[in-house]
């Protein structure tokens, strides 16, 4: 069912980026329902997760938009970024070269969405911290100098992945 046919009276778009396995679609796959898929599938096309807040009265519902990492899957990139408040640039902390194009996806980025839009650096799979590739500092300082909020995350053991979502 489309979620646009139940009531709402806001919704905000985020847009999910980051290259191909740093756990984008498990950390989606976090926001509505708590699971963690073990399968590794490159997804192809865009997926959706909808998440639903009530502030006062109001009922305000998220719409995440999960695109492939792979440049061969992606979704013409202006209109996935088209109308996003926020985007959430995901790395994985085990695999320096995910930190390393951390730059390209800020930069297509800032090409294509808003200039309002809030950005979040997501440094996932804490879990493997004694994998460790990419310094927290470094994550930290990039984050800063951009101007990005940042968040370490695990969607394995389901750790900050909310609380990124809420930045
Ligand atoms: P694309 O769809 O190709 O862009 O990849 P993706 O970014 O959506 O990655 P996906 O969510 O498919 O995860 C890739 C692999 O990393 C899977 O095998 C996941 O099980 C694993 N993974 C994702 N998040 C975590 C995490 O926090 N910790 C650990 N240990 N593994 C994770």
């Amino acid at each position: 069912a489309d979620a646009f046919d139940e009531h709402c009276d806001y919704l905000f778009k985020v847009v999910l980026i980051g290259e191909s396995g740093v756990g984008k679609s498990n950390l989606i796959s976090r926001f509505p329902k708590d699971e963690f898929r073990l399968d590794f599938k490159p997804s192809r096309g865009v997926e959706f997760a909808y998440r639903n807040i009530k502030v006062r009265d109001k009922l305000i519902k998220a719409q995440i938009w999960d695109t492939a990492g792979q440049e061969r899957f992606r979704a013409i990139t202006s209109s996935y970024y088209r109308g996003a408040l926020g985007a959430m640039l995901v790395y994985d902390i085990t695999k320096r070269a995910t930190f390393v194009n951390v730059g390209k996806w800020l930069h297509e980025l800032r090409e294509f969405g808003g200039e309002d839009m809030v950005v979040v650096l997501v440094r996932n799979k804490s879990d493997l911290d004694q994998s460790r590739q990419v310094e927290r500092e470094k994550g930290k300082g990039f984050a800063e100098t951009e101007g990005l909020c940042f968040m370490e995350t695990s969607a394995l053991q389901n750790l900050n992945v909310d609380e990124a979502f809420w930045k």
